[in-house]
């Protein structure tokens, strides 16, 4: 039976599936909040890494991520043909806002299990059934109504002359941003573009279900074919800590090309600092070797800001943000 929503959060297909992933929420809060507060001092430590404390923590995060992905996984594929029909049937539904090329070919570095997810963002027709339930449990119900993507929507300022009719959403995943962006300045045509097929679907139906009337693009960040000067406002929220770090140059050149002048650039991302604090070192280094980020150290190592100048954007704000994210703003000054 379809459970519903409860706002904007769809219900598991089994209650038992909402129990089991209310455990796994809660241990996650645990190992992230409790537990971490006890090994904390040891990451101090350069022998820190080999204690036993610290072993235990990384395993326990370990299969906590890995058991949260496998139960809804299992779910939704236990009947996938449903699922699918599902995705195929808002396609229908609302024509022409899901833009897609059955020959696009995934590039390979898009192609990992990142987070651990089984097939990732691209190799599971469900993987946006998937996203979403897991993802609510790694933001530890802190966006189960989307408050973290109106939070970073929030950060979207238009152009200085205020004209604000087309806006991007780049790497958009199940499209949480696009609708929030829509929401916030519904006169302006919103687009979510990712690398993930299955993603940019899921994304469709839920702004489908959700009566928010956005365009969704399969595509590659660093070579979009959108037109040049198409848009106002470009938002990238978590995406370039998740590219080999030789596409950030060459993804910023594509943001300049898509932006007309005056646009504006958001990015909300992981902070850049070579000299990070010694817990802040400790998490990188366990999300990268141990969840499968594997191209966060170079994010985090860069002088993004440096980059997005050489591409031709000037900045115009680098800080924190309410969560552990720093945000960074730019607009296109010149052609
Ligand atoms: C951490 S998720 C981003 C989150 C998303 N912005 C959100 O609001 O939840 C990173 C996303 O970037 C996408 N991505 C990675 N490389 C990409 C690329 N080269 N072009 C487009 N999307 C990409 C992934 O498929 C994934 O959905």
């Amino acid at each position: 039976m379809n459970r519903g929503h409860i706002g904007v959060l769809p219900r598991a297909p089994r209650l038992e599936d909402d129990s089991y992933l209310d455990f796994m929420e809660t241990l996650r809060n645990f190992n992230t909040r409790t537990l971490f507060a006890k090994i904390l001092p040891l990451t101090f430590d350069p022998q820190g890494e080999s204690s036993a404390a610290i072993r235990s923590w990384k395993r326990l995060m370990r299969s906590q991520q890995q058991q949260t992905w496998q139960k809804v996984l299992d779910r939704y594929a236990s009947e996938r043909g449903r699922w699918e029909a599902e995705l195929d049937a808002a396609e229908k539904n609302r024509p022409g806002r899901l833009h897609y090329d059955p020959a696009f070919q995934v590039p390979r570095y898009a192609a990992l299990d990142i987070h651990l997810q089984p097939g990732g963002y691209v190799n599971d027709t469900l993987a946006g059934y998937v996203f979403h339930h897991g993802t609510k449990v790694f933001y530890q119900g802190e966006n189960d109504q989307d408050e973290l993507h109106h939070q970073v929507a929030s950060f979207v300022a238009p152009p200085a002359d205020g004209n604000i009719t087309r806006i991007l959403d780049l790497g958009c995943s199940i499209g949480q941003g696009t609708t929030a962006l829509k929401q916030r300045f519904p006169q302006a045509e919103v687009t979510g573009l990712d690398v993930g097929l299955p993603m940019v679907r899921y994304a469709h139906k839920r702004a489908v279900d959700l009566d928010v009337d956005v365009h969704f693009r399969h595509g590659l960040a660093e070579d979009t074919q959108l037109p040049s000067g198409s848009f106002d406002a470009i938002l990238c929220y978590i995406l370039f800590h998740e590219v080999p770090e030789r596409l950030f140059p060459v993804i910023l050149r594509e943001i300049h090309r898509l932006l007309r002048p005056g646009g504006t650039l958001t990015v909300v991302d992981a902070p850049n600092n070579k000299n990070l604090p010694a817990p802040n070192r400790f998490w990188l280094k366990f999300d990268s070797a141990y969840n499968c980020e594997p191209y966060s150290p170079a994010f985090v190592a860069s002088d993004f800001r440096g980059l997005i100048e050489a591409a031709g954007l000037t900045v115009t704000h680098v800080g924190p943000t309410p969560t552990f994210l720093h945000l960074t703003t730019a607009v296109k000054t010149a052609p």
